[in-house]
């Protein structure tokens, strides 16, 4: 067996980026991420998630302002100017919440860079949506009743090289015999 297979190295070298170039991505590009992360595990495969990738400009805009916001900063961009932003909720009456919302997230992140673009998870979605302007936009995400978000990723065309990753701590695992 391959211990050092494709996956496991793209697993190893998948890395936030925080710079986007501006074009949009392609559709096949975006439906692929998408689709992975509907294969990310589920509590007893209830597939309670549910994933909104939004790329309308003006929709986007408010999502960056309203997660700035949250920094104390609306000016800023919390998803470093990409041109897709995908947001995950979850059931919220269910134990697994954030865990399955969680996993779909690491997949799309981990789909994302292996075809070649930039995926970064950016936080705060439960204060956004918590917040008067978020409540506002879950109409137009069609997000369905009953579900709260876990958490975004930005995504798009990498405009810079990711920072190198910092060595793994030691101990990180252990194997008890
Ligand atoms: C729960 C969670 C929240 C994160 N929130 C942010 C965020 O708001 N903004 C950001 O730039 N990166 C965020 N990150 C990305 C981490 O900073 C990044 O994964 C970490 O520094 C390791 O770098 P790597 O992903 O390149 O390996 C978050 C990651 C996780 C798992």
């Amino acid at each position: 067996m391959d211990m050092d297979n494709e996956v496991l190295r793209a697993i190893r070298e998948r890395r936030s980026i925080r710079k986007y170039r501006p074009e949009q991505i392609k559709d096949e590009e975006l439906q692929a991420v998408l689709e992975a992360g509907t294969w990310a595990p589920s509590g007893m495969g209830y597939q309670n998630s549910y994933i909104c990738a939004v790329q309308d400009k003006e929709t986007c805009d408010k999502i960056r302002r309203l997660n700035g916001e949250v920094l104390g900063n609306p000016e800023a961009d919390p998803y470093y100017g990409a041109p897709t932003i995908i947001l995950v909720f979850s059931k919220s009456d269910w134990h697994n919440t954030v865990k399955d919302g969680s996993l779909v997230l690491g997949t799309m992140l981990l789909a994302a860079s292996t075809i070649g673009l930039g995926g970064c998870w950016i936080n705060r979605c439960e204060e956004v949506f918590a917040s008067e302007g978020g409540k506002a936009l879950l109409g137009k995400l069609k997000v369905p009743e009953g579900y709260e978000a876990v958490g975004s990723m930005s995504l798009g065309y990498p405009a810079s090289p990711a920072r190198a990753p910092r060595p793994r701590k030691e101990d990180y695992f252990r194997v008890i015999k």
